[in-house]
C-alpha cells in the first residue's frame, strides 16, 4: 500500500499523474490543490482531495498526518516564461515551497519527487547530447529555482536521509491539461491549431531544437524513478531524460503527414526564443537508462498520430 500526496494535482502533470497513481496503488492518493484550481470530473470523483498550499507548511503537515502519507509528489511551480514575469512568486513557490515539503518529509519520513527541467542548463552548457553531470548556469528564475531545488533535495538526502529523487523533464506534450507559460508550450499549441485552423503562428524560430516527451512517458518516468531500487541510484536529483528532439520545422512536417494542408508561420517571441536558445538541443539520458532502466515508448511520429486523433475526437476544445 502507498499513500501519496500530489501537490499541484490540477496542473499540467498533476491532473494526469494523480489518476495514473490511483490506478496503480490502492492507498490514499490525495489530490492537493489551491483555491481557484479545484479538481473536477474524474480527478475529483476517483479519490480524496485537500487544499494544500505549498507555502503553508502546517497545511502540508496536516494532510500528511491525516492520510499517513509516505510519498509526496511536489508539482507546484510556475513555468519558465511566466516565472520571468513573476520572479518573486516563482521563488516563493519553487524554493520556500520546496523547503516546506522537505521539512515535512524529514519530520514525517516521506519520499519526495520534485520535477526538475531542461531549464537547469544555460548558455555555457554543452548543447548537444548534454551530459548528466555538467555546467548548470541558467539565467532564468525558473532555472535558478530548479538548480537550487536539485541541490537542496540532494542535501536533504545526504544530510537527513530523506528519499528525494527527480528527473529533468524536457517539454511535455499532452492533450489533457494545457501547460501555460512555458517555453516548450509551442509544441502543444501547434497540435491544437493544426486541428482547429490548419495554421500555426509559431513563437519559436525555425532551427531551434529542444528535447520533448509525450505525457504517458513522463508519467511513467515519475512513477518508475520512485519505485527504483535505491541501491542502483548513483544520481538522485535529477536525472536527464528525453524521448525526442525537434525544431518547429520538423514537428510541422510531421503534422503535415496527417493534415497535408497544415501551414506554419513565424512570429518569434524574444523572451521565449532567448530561453529556448539557452537550453540544450538534445540531452544524454544514459545515466537514467543505466541506473533505473529508463526507456521512452513514444517517438515524434507515434506522438503526432495519437495527439491528432485524440484532439480530433475532442474537437480541440480544451485550449
Ligand atoms: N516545459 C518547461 C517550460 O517550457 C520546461 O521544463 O518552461
Amino acid at each position: 500500500m502507498k499513500n501519496v500526496l500530489i501537490i499541484g494535482s490540477t496542473g499540467q502533470i498533476g491532473s494526469e499523474l494523480t489518476i495514473e497513481l490511483r490506478k496503480r496503488y490502492n492507498g490514499h492518493i490525495v489530490a492537493g490543490y489551491i483555491t481557484g484550481a479545484e479538481p473536477k470530473g474524474e480527478l475529483l470523483e476517483t479519490g480524496p482531495a485537500e487544499i494544500v498550499d505549498i507555502t503553508d507548511k502546517e497545511q502540508i503537515a496536516g494532510v500528511v498526518s491525516k492520510y499517513r502519507i509516505d510519498t509526496i509528489y511536489n508539482l507546484a511551480a510556475l513555468l519558465s516564461a511566466v516565472a520571468e514575469a513573476k520572479p518573486q512568486l516563482a521563488w516563493k513557490i519553487g524554493m520556500e515551497g520546496l523547503f516546506n515539503v522537505l521539512e515535512v518529509a524529514r519530520e514525517k519520513n516521506c519520499a519526495v519527487f520534485t520535477p526538475s527541467s531542461i531549464g537547469v542548463f544555460g548558455n555555457n552548457t554543452p548543447k548537444d547530447k548534454t551530459p548528466q553531470d555538467t555546467i548548470r548556469n541558467p539565467r532564468t528564475m525558473y532555472g535558478v529555482t530548479k538548480v537550487a531545488g536539485e541541490l537542496l533535495s540532494d542535501y536533504y538526502h545526504i544530510r537527513f536521509g530523506v528519499d528525494t529523487r527527480s528527473v529533468r523533464f524536457p517539454g511535455l506534450i499532452s492533450y489533457v491539461a494545457p501547460p501555460g507559460g512555458g517555453t516548450t508550450d509551442y509544441a502543444v499549441d501547434i497540435y491544437y491549431e493544426a486541428v482547429k485552423s490548419g495554421h500555426f503562428i509559431c513563437p519559436i524560430a525555425a532551427g531551434t531544437f529542444m528535447d520533448m516527451m509525450y505525457m504517458p512517458d513522463a508519467l511513467h518516468a515519475a512513477i518508475q524513478i520512485m519505485e527504483a531500487d535505491p541501491s542502483q541510484l548513483v544520481h538522485r536529483n535529477a536525472f536527464n531524460i528525453t524521448a525526442m528532439s525537434f525544431d518547429p520545422e520538423i514537428i510541422a512536417a510531421n503534422i503535415r503527414k496527417y493534415i497535408p494542408g497544415f501551414t506554419i508561420e513565424y512570429r518569434v517571441d524574444p523572451l521565449r526564443q532567448a530561453i529556448a536558445e539557452s537550453w540544450p538541443n538534445s540531452l544524454d539520458d544514459t545515466c537514467a537508462r543505466n541506473e533505473w532502466d529508463w526507456k521512452p515508448v513514444y517517438d515524434l511520429d507515434m506522438m503526432t498520430k495519437d495527439m491528432l486523433s485524440k484532439l480530433q475526437k475532442q474537437g480541440a476544445v480544451n485550449r
